[in-house]
């Protein structure tokens, strides 16, 4: 069976720890003006996206360009998907032709019943229930502030939606190992099988009311939008319920006080962060959205084997 990156727990801490290693050298590497890496040798990888996208588009086209491939996007209305042909005949073909698909969609199941009919690795490039590649990215990027501390020493917070972002933050805690607090507001909490499964896995995953309490003396506080993709009628009852969660000074005062403040992006100033916290020192925003890059170099270096 094919590599597949449909969950952050398709991988093991000991694999992440060598994907974090080597997404390292490739930054530098890069860094140093080190672009091209024929890992890919011509072979063509599959970005379909059945929802709007700037940073996982662009970050894994020039991924795959710069591993020596070529990126063939899809949109939404593009393929014979959208009307109505099974993910699975697509599976078969698509494993024809290309050495590897991401796709960003609505319901993981689609993934899912992409996955188990192809014969080429498929990746998650964010779904209603998970945005794997964000928080490979996102770790890294918390790694790299910690000066060598241990990861699985710190605690993380996520106040907020529990929606893809905070399902995905929840897999990797109780991959990894990492303290994390999540606090949401009433009947917005993550998927419940998630949140029991990372407690089962980390006893220091914990569910807070009060954004407050969630945040104190974290290292990392991490916020996303009030209303995601898809969500947009709900906005005006989503900035009621939300209205307590914004991600401020008043807030960021009660974490660490090395704390960093992470953001997958696209954010709302003023809604689920404050313009001071977003542009302050702490912010390590565009440093997460670089990462996306070179840590997905070594996802699909790592994903699909090499010639
Ligand atoms: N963070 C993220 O996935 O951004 P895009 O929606 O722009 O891809
Ligand atoms: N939760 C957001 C993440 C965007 C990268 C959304 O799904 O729209």
């Amino acid at each position: 069976m094919a590599n597949h990156y449909i969950t952050f727990r398709d991988l093991t801490k000991e694999e992440y720890q060598a994907l974090f290693q080597r997404t390292s050298h490739l930054k530098k590497a890069r860094r140093d003006g080190l672009y091209a890496y024929p890992h890919l040798g011509g072979r063509s990888v599959g970005l379909i996206f059945h929802k709007h996208s700037t940073r996982t588009r662009v970050s894994f086209e020039t991924a795959i360009n710069e591993l020596g491939g070529h990126p063939v996007v899809l949109a939404a209305n593009d393929t014979q998907i959208s009307r109505g042909e099974a993910p699975a005949h697509t599976a078969e073909v698509l494993s024809r032709y290309l050495a590897a698909v991401a796709i960003r969609t609505y319901e993981e199941s689609e993934l899912l019943e992409l996955a188990a009919h192809s014969s080429i690795p498929i990746i998650n490039a964010l779904t209603n229930q998970q945005h794997p590649c964000q928080v490979l990215g996102d770790v890294f990027t918390l790694i790299e502030t910690l000066g060598g501390e241990p990861l699985e020493k710190q605690l993380v917070a996520w106040v907020g939606d529990g929606f893809n972002m905070a399902n995905t933050w929840l897999e990797a805690a109780g991959v990894l190992g990492f303290g994390l607090h999540v606090s949401c507001p009433p009947g917005y909490e993550p998927d419940e099988a998630i949140l029991k499964r990372a407690q089962a896995d980390n006893p220091r995953v914990k569910f807070f009311g009060s954004p407050k309490e969630a945040v104190k003396g974290a290292r990392a506080v991490n916020a996303d939008v009030f209303a995601s993709m898809g969500q947009e009628e709900e906005k005006a009852k989503r900035l009621k319920a939300f209205k307590n969660y914004q991600v401020n000074a008043e807030l960021m005062a009660l974490a660490d006080p090395k704390a960093i403040f992470m953001h997958c992006l696209p954010a709302k100033i003023g809604e689920e962060v404050s313009a001071e916290v977003f542009d302050g020192p702490a912010s390590v925003v565009y440093e997460e959205a670089e990462n996306r890059l070179h840590a997905q170099k070594a996802l699909l270096e790592f994903l699909i084997p090499r010639l």
